[in-house]
């Protein structure tokens, strides 16, 4: 079931130069999410924005009726979001898509980088609540890029990499130590992040016959079926990322 509600953002917190959280209140019980689900933001006041955006679920409080969107600016529709000040009304149509799966062991790695740190956190906090503790490996181009370390501290272990060495392991994701061994102490992989680090962790996984779950963030634009702009191509014919997906199983791409 899918909704269209409107929702005051309650408070926006710069995290970096370029990310920002905001706290979105609804005031009625929201719909129950999956992790890995997103919602298609309507974007006011730009011309050139007019088509909604795709944003995941970054965190949900069902208590207080709360969601949190963690949004990087790369362009006019996220910049005139994370500009929005408190008390701005945002419309949502969500939850939309298919997200991850709960895993059949309770060794798991979230591995995200860039904006695809976000669905990371709301899966972490579902994880925990099904008596699994989630272990975290975020990458970065370096230490000042990485956003809500202490959010994913709460709820387990955080490795990180930085490309520039600035902060943990020096190098992308792949390379940390974690990875580096034939006889990993995980049996699911969970990702979300730019392509190549999502295909370098699929082959990883392939080679160990580990379960690796991707979040794709192909370029949308209904977020329901219609347009047919975000197919991938996957073993069974080309399939539409925002209700096949984002979230798919990596032997299940064509990659
Ligand atoms: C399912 C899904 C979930 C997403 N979740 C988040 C999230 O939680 N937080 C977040 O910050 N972003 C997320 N994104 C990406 C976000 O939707 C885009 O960054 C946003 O739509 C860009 O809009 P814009 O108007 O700011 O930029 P535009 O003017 O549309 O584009 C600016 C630049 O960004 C590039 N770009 C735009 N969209 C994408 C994309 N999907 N992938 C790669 N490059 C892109 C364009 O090619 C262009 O170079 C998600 C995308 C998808 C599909
Ligand atoms: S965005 Fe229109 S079909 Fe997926």
């Amino acid at each position: 079931m899918k909704y269209l509600h409107d929702f005051t953002i309650v408070n926006n917190e710069r995290q970096t130069d370029d990310f920002v959280v905001l706290t979105l209140q609804y005031d009625g019980a929201l719909p129950r999410m999956m992790p890995g689900q997103f919602a298609e933001v309507k974007v006011d006041h730009t011309p050139t924005a007019y088509l909604r955006r795709p944003l995941s679920i970054h965190d949900v409080n069902y208590e207080q009726n709360q969601i949190k969107l963690l949004i990087q600016e790369v362009g006019d529709g996220t910049r005139t979001l994370c500009a929005l000040p408190a008390g701005s009304r945002l419309n949502l149509m969500y939850p939309l898509g298919k997200g991850y799966d709960l895993p059949n062991s309770d060794k798991v790695l979230l591995v995200g980088g860039g904006c695809g740190v976000a669905p990371l956190l709301f899966l972490g906090r579902h994880l925990k609540q099904h008596g699994i503790t989630p272990r975290f490996l975020i990458g970065a181009r370096t230490a000042s890029a990485l956003v809500r370390l202490d959010a994913y501290r709460e709820l387990g272990e955080v490795l990180v990499t930085t490309e520039d060495g600035s902060m943990g392991q020096k190098g992308f994701v792949i390379h940390h130590p974690v990875m580096r061994t034939d006889s990993p102490d995980f049996d699911w992989i969970y990702t979300c992040g730019p392509d190549a680090m999502m295909k370098a962790l699929a082959k990883y996984a392939r080679h160990r016959d580990i379960t690796c779950q991707v979040s794709l963030e192909n370029r949308m634009a209904c977020g329901f079926g219609a347009c047919l702009c975000c197919v991938t191509p996957t073993q069974d014919g080309h399939k539409c990322t925002c209700v096949d997906g984002p979230v798919f199983d990596s032997k299940y791409l064509q990659w």
